[in-house]
């Protein structure tokens, strides 16, 4: 099969050659591949170059960024990997993202007085949703793949087996969550050395992760979810007070969704479907600055438009969204473009409106990891895919003997309503908690599409994922490069708490004070944050592009 395919293309060069005009248009020049971490934009390029396509990539890539980054993304965790296969044109969101355990109550994470218990809901396998990744893995490979799913997991074995190097952004997440995995032990005998932050270059080892990784390539899902691997996790799980069953594990299911698209000034928008919340906010975002001449305004009026389109777009996502599987979410009104006229109509050019006016629910908040990796193989075929544990090193808790670092995403239901979680955001009724439900998520894997090309992009921020692609989107409106979207500095406002947070570079000092007049409320951040993919198919110009943030250590590499 793959010597027919690379015989075919062998084939289509010929003809490319003599016919220069008939088909060269959608022939991809390079493979592009943009991630997190080089061993994992590797890992993906190694796949390819055995033959393997975007979506073999994808599997390579999401399983090394468990071994690599495990701070960022796991086997504990889940993820949205949004699919586009070039042949037929075909869509698709693959949402692996975790699930409440059957045991979860709405009240959780409330004492007696009904007020939230700092730290439950973060740290610890209470905290922990059922995990999506492996099973969305197996699937991406059996069902999309070219080649087996033993053969795109090798990279991340051989990783967890070799181990990888400690580097400064390991040292500052591994220093922010310390105490968290000094009480874990066997999440402390990997990730700290004697219940220290390991020196720069220390290498981490995970013998247990490979013994789970073989497991999950010979049995495929049931090697995670049934079997040895299950029981050691609901064990564990159990003797540290968590409320895993292997009920909880075997009855995991992954949904294959339609994304939500949208248009802005001719460019085609695919992006995350709940529950995710970025695709619906996207659009409402587009929608409202489509009624705006943004090219002809100065840029605090432009840059107030579209902060005022953030509080907007910030208060449905806390009123309106959750997971579509148990709420009913009133999506063709959200994405409609007569709804976000009637949202411009409270738009005022000259005033900031306080959040408090907007009727609603009744905040900071921090983006520290999560990861995005965006991939472009030569037939054109891509994959954007947001994975995360939600916070770093998520909720720090090892099941003995399973090398599985579990999630915290339970902090991502609005454990009771009005009440910020981790990210500063607040949610009502339709992302409460209930047993099997799926947390309300801002990731938001998306890809782009004009006259001029093609973009994958996505990236970690928690809160603020869907305003940093948002962003992104005017920057390539606006002719940018894949470099220039991962590298402009950026701002956010989520409705509450009512304040525009901005990196320093984001506004000039006459922008801060136009704010101001305008009655922002404006908070200028003391680090940088996001952690940007881009790859660029510039059709006009017949080229790949890979771009990964400056502010993190990823790499973007097309061959
Ligand atoms: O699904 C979500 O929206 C969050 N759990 C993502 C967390 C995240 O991006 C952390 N950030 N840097």
């Amino acid at each position: 099969m793959i010597a027919t395919r690379n015989t075919t293309r062998f084939l289509l060069i010929l003809l490319v050659g003599y016919f220069p005009f008939n088909i060269s248009a959608n022939v991809v020049p390079a493979a592009g591949i943009a991630t997190a971490h080089p061993a994992a934009t590797e890992a993906g390029h190694e796949i390819l170059a055995a033959g393997g396509n975007a979506f073999d990539a994808a599997v390579a890539i999401s399983a090394s960024l468990a071994v690599v980054e495990p701070m960022s993304s796991g086997l504990g965790g889940g993820g949205f990997w949004l699919l586009h296969r070039e042949k037929d044109n075909f869509d698709i969101m693959i949402d692996g993202r975790e699930k409440a355990p059957k045991a979860a109550q709405r009240n959780m994470y409330l004492d007696e007085a009904g007020e939230v218990i700092p730290g439950l809901s973060i740290t610890g396998p209470l905290s922990a949703g059922i995990p999506g990744l492996p099973a969305a893995i197996v699937h991406l490979s059996k069902k999309y793949g070219r080649l087996t799913l033993n053969t795109s997991l090798q990279p991340a074995i051989r990783q967890a087996r070799n181990g990888f190097k400690v580097n400064q952004h390991y040292r500052r997440m591994a220093e922010f969550r310390l105490e968290a995995l000094r009480k874990s032990p066997a999440a402390a005998a990997i990730f700290l050395k004697n219940n220290q932050i390991p020196e720069i270059g220390t290498i981490i080892k995970q013998p247990d992760l490979a013994i789970t990784l073989e497991l999950l390539a010979k049995k495929g899902a049931d090697g995670f979810y049934k079997g040895d691997v299950a029981k050691k996790l609901v064990k564990g799980v159990q003797a540290a007070k968590g409320i895993w069953s292997m009920a909880d594990l075997a009855s995991y299911q992954l949904v294959e969704r339609k994304p939500i698209r949208s248009e802005y000034q001719g460019i085609r928008i695919t992006s995350a479907a709940p529950p995710s919340s970025g695709g619906i906010a996207l659009t409402t975002l587009l929608n409202i600055l489509s009624g705006y001449d943004l090219k002809s305004l100065n840029n605090t009026q432009r840059k107030h438009l579209i902060v005022e389109s953030m509080r907007r777009a910030y208060r449905d996502r806390a009123i309106y969204l959750g997971d579509p599987d148990f709420v009913k979410i009133p999506t063709s009104t959200l994405t409609s473009q007569h709804y976000a006229i009637g949202l411009s109509a409270s738009i005022r050019p000259d005033k900031a409106m306080p959040s408090a006016l907007l009727p609603g629910i009744i905040t900071p908040p921090r983006g520290q990891d999560t990861t995005h990796f965006s991939v472009i193989d030569k037939d054109g075929n891509r994959v954007a895919a947001t994975l995360t544990i939600n916070y770093p090193f998520g909720s720090c808790f090892v099941a003995p003997g399973t090398g599985v670092l579990l999630n915290d995403e339970m902090d991502d239901f609005s454990s009771k309503p009005g009440t910020p979680n981790a990210y500063g955001l607040v949610g009502a009724e339709a992302n409460a908690i209930e047993p099997d439900k799926r947390p309300l998520s801002s990731m938001s894997p998306t890809f782009l599409e004009n006259d001029r090309g093609i973009v994958v992009l996505g990236t970690p921020g928690g809160s603020r994922i869907i305003t940093m692609v948002l962003l992104a989107i005017l920057n390539y409106a606006d002719g940018g490069s894949a470099n220039s979207m991962v590298t402009l500095p950026r701002y956010h406002h989520q409705f509450l708490p009512d304040t525009l947070y901005y990196e320093k570079a984001a506004l000039t000092e006459k922008e801060v004070q136009g704010l101001q007049q305008r009655g922002h409320q404006l908070e200028a951040l003391k680090s940088s944050y996001g952690n940007m993919q881009v790859v660029f198919w510039d059709k006009r110009n017949k080229r790949i592009t890979a771009a990964s943030d400056p502010r993190a250590t990823g790499a973007a590499v097309v061959r």
